[in-house]
């Protein structure tokens, strides 16, 4: 007979019931914050004198004992247990006797889920956290190298203005960055412990909330036991954060494979993280960075999922609320492996800054240094000056030049009161350069910004 029935009802469950109603099969992932969760809270009865001290210490041997056999893999997962929190009760029962069945004093199954579920969503947070500041490391390396390595910046993904490469890994960076504060902003806001809350209103024996979540590492105790139980913001903020994570790897991914196109030959992925074509031998395809840019829809499904399910949930627990695992499990698992992955890649990819280098030379990239040259040394209002930067750029275009390669006397053809100066102006290097206003592309303050992102990595 299926363990739903041991409570109101007596007549055994369909077998197609249980197969609907559990949620084992999946949310065994929790095993570890369910057994230290309910390890917390023995403890705290027996403090409380709600339980004996001998009841505590044999649930907490049984306990460990089933995380023992849990991380052997000797453990039966039965689908007629329904859930974690009831598997891991009926196994401490077998194991123990009827002092198991103490353990669920002052407690119910839904503070249990929303503290097993927080835990764990904490857990993942630290650990994404730790994650993103590997892949940070191997952003900063690249940096360090390529701070006068020219390449054409784009806008509309038009050749726009000159950059150097470690100033396009630097933006990468600062994406990442934000990622891993506000992942730590979720950690901070959302440790605060639910357990204690019971079924909904609380409980009527003389319990120690703040003890078993200072026991649990918890910051802060909930305030409303009804809000409680009801809530998942805190998945839903993991749920998020992933999301915009992934949109930055996945913007990362879709400049890789631009990147690594014969027509830019930018980047080579290293073979170690590149696969072949089954019919073409000469392929080599960028499957990681197109696997990265397709897990991102996934993840963005699973958070609109739960945003779906918990739109019209009346207070407080509903079974519904059941769904809330399954897509978390998944974002975080997609998240994880996108991160190992990107990091592992990046670290790997060669970069040719020869073809860089001759990409900056189509496209006019110092045009806007010719416009700002006519405003500042020949007396131009900015519009005037863009404008005859337009008519000497499609002059540059009809004999096949970049305006960089113009001679002074092809220029002053345009305006006689352009100086030999203008030729530094108009060289891709000093362009790069002279952006040296904060946060600018020019070596000096990329390194600087270098410098910032160093230390930060260094003092946490
Ligand atoms: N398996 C359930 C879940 O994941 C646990 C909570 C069940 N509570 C209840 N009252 N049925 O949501």
């Amino acid at each position: 007979m299926s363990k739903v029935a041991s409570g109101k009802t007596t007549t055994p469950k369909a077998k197609l019931l249980d197969e609907f109603n559990a949620s084992i099969m999946f949310d065994k992932e929790l095993y570890e914050e369910d057994i230290d969760g309910s390890i917390a809270h023995v403890k705290m009865l027996q403090k409380q004198d709600i339980i004996d001290l001998d009841s505590k210490d044999k649930i907490i041997e049984g306990l460990n004992k089933i995380k023992d056999e849990i991380k052997s893999g000797k453990y039966d997962f039965r689908i007629e247990d329904e859930d974690i929190h009831m598997s891991i009760e009926n196994r401490l029962t077998e194991l123990i006797g009827s002092d198991a069945k103490k353990m669920h004093t002052a407690r119910s199954r839904n503070d249990q889920v929303a503290l097993d579920f927080r835990m764990y969503v904490l857990r993942k947070d630290r650990e994404i956290i730790n994650l993103l500041i590997e892949l940070e490391k191997v952003l900063l390396e690249i940096s360090k190298k390529h701070t006068k390595t020219l390449l054409p910046g784009m806008t509309h993904l038009q050749h726009a203005q000159p950059i150097n490469f470690a100033y396009h890994m630097l933006a990468y960076m600062s994406m990442f960055k934000r990622d891993i504060e506000r992942f730590q902003s979720s950690l901070e806001r959302n440790s605060v412990s639910p357990i204690g809350c019971a079924a909904l209103a609380g409980t009527p024996y003389n319990t120690d909330r703040e003890y078993e979540a200072e026991l649990l590492g918890f910051k802060k105790v909930s305030v409303n036991c009804l809000d409680t139980v009801s809530d998942r913001d805190f998945a839903l903020e993991i749920l998020f954060n992933i999301s915009t994570l992934m949109m930055h790897i996945s913007r990362l991914s879709e400049e890789i494979i631009i990147w690594s196109s014969s027509e830019f030959g930018f980047v080579e992925l290293s073979d170690e993280y590149s696969t072949s074509s089954s019919i073409m031998p000469q392929k080599k395809n960028p499957d990681v960075p197109e696997l990265l840019r397709g897990k991102t829809g996934r993840v963005y499904g699973n958070l609109i999922s739960l945003l779906t399910v918990l739109k019209g949930l009346p207070l407080a627990y509903n079974k519904d609320m059941q769904e809330d695992k399954e897509g978390v499990f998944d974002s975080v698992k997609s998240a994880e492996i996108s991160i190992r992955i990107l990091t592992e890649a990046l670290r790997g990819m060669k970069i040719n800054s020869e073809n860089m280098l001759k990409a900056t030379k189509t496209g006019h990239l110092s045009a806007t240094d010719l416009a700002d040259y006519l405003t500042q040394n020949c007396g131009y209002a900015f519009r005037d000056a863009y404008k005859l930067t337009g008519k000497i750029v499609a002059y540059a275009d009809s004999v096949q030049k970049d305006i960089s390669e113009l001679t002074l006397d092809e220029l002053r053809v345009f305006e006689s009161k352009i100086e030999s100066d203008v030729l530094e102006k108009l060289n891709l290097e000093n362009s790069m350069n002279a952006r040296k206003s904060k946060g600018g592309t020019a070596t000096c303050s990329t390194l600087k910004q270098i410098d910032y992102f160093e230390k930060w990595l260094k003092e946490g």
